[in-house]
């Protein structure tokens, strides 16, 4: 790849997403565009790059996709999010002398995801003398020094944020939207490699999500191991949805909830998930769509 060539691609890269690329990634674009370069019957990476250039807006869509490694979006997978406020009520409901909701977004890339579970906690005006925290971690310096600023652009705030919330939850300052300080102020931001051991403990929900998948099978098992360790003893770990994961020894899955798991039951007795639980109560949804469906 040329140098001009890897400087167009990151340059469109760095004002859709604000993600950025180094000299050093030029391997990711080569081995990520080629799949690309096929499915649309380019013929080289030359013509790819003038196809861009036409501003095929498809096309750019999709070698964002595929070469932003820090991917992420607000509210990716909605469903986990209503998974999230079903368990946390339901534990509220269990538990009501618990006062404290303790959350990790591991691989929390540019925030995108811990400003989520913020905003939907907002949602869910929670008792006020319950105190809820966010721990987002990443092992990227550069990424973790993005998501503490909490700014997005139009480009990213369009991608899975309801207008509701985005106008409740955020400000428009020039050209890009920063988050409102009651949501920041909930999330605690670590440079911090998952393969270590993690200072705090006692998670009630652990989101580690389109990243196990991608370790070596060591690291993944390490990974695990770790995430179990800092899990609370009613907690749920939640990966991605198609994630296969090999090293699930210490967890079991929590039945009909997809990518969920609890850690295993010493008793082996089934876990509270029956239709009676709260798991299965709120059956209304949280977010209503931006534009309402036409019937
Ligand atoms: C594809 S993003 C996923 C972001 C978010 N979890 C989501 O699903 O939208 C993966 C992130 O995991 C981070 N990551 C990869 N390996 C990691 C590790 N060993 N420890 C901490 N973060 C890691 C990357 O830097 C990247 O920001």
């Amino acid at each position: 790849m040329i140098p001009n060539d890897f400087y167009f691609i990151a340059q469109m890269l760095k004002e859709r997403s604000g993600f950025s690329l180094t000299a050093d990634q030029i391997y990711l674009l080569e081995s990520r565009l080629g799949p690309i370069i096929r499915q649309n019957n380019l013929i080289s990476l030359e013509d790819l790059i003038n196809s861009l250039k036409l501003n095929d807006e498809e096309l750019k869509e999709a070698v964002i996709e595929a070469v932003s490694i820090n991917n992420t979006r607000f509210f990716r997978n909605k469903y986990v999010f209503r998974t999230i406020e079903e368990f946390l009520r339901s534990e509220l409901k269990q538990n009501p002398q618990k006062k404290n909701i303790k959350i990790l977004s591991a691989g929390c890339a540019s925030g995108q995801e811990p400003v989520s579970i913020g905003i939907l906690l907002k949602e869910m005006n929670l008792p006020e003398d319950i105190q809820a925290d966010i721990y987002a971690l990443d092992m990227s310096h550069h990424i973790i020094d993005r998501a503490k600023k909490g700014v997005y652009t139009h480009y990213e705030v369009q991608k899975g944020l309801p207008i509701r919330l985005l106008l409740k939850y955020f400000l428009h300052k020039e050209e890009a939207w920063q988050v409102r300080p009651e949501v920041m102020k909930m999330i605690h931001y670590h440079v911090h490699n998952i393969m270590n051991v993690f200072y705090e403990n006692d998670f009630d929900i652990i989101l580690c999500r389109n990243m196990l998948s991608y370790m070596t099978d060591e690291a993944q098992k390490k990974a695990l191991q770790n995430l179990h360790d800092v899990l609370s003893e009613t907690g749920v770990l939640i990966v991605g949805a198609s994630e296969v994961l090999h090293y699930m020894d210490g967890f079991e899955k929590v039945p009909d909830k997809m990518g969920c798991y609890q850690l295993k039951n010493e008793e082996n007795k089934p876990l509270d998930v029956s239709p009676k639980s709260a798991w299965t109560l709120i059956k209304k949804p949280l977010f209503k769509p931006a534009i309402p469906k036409k019937k």
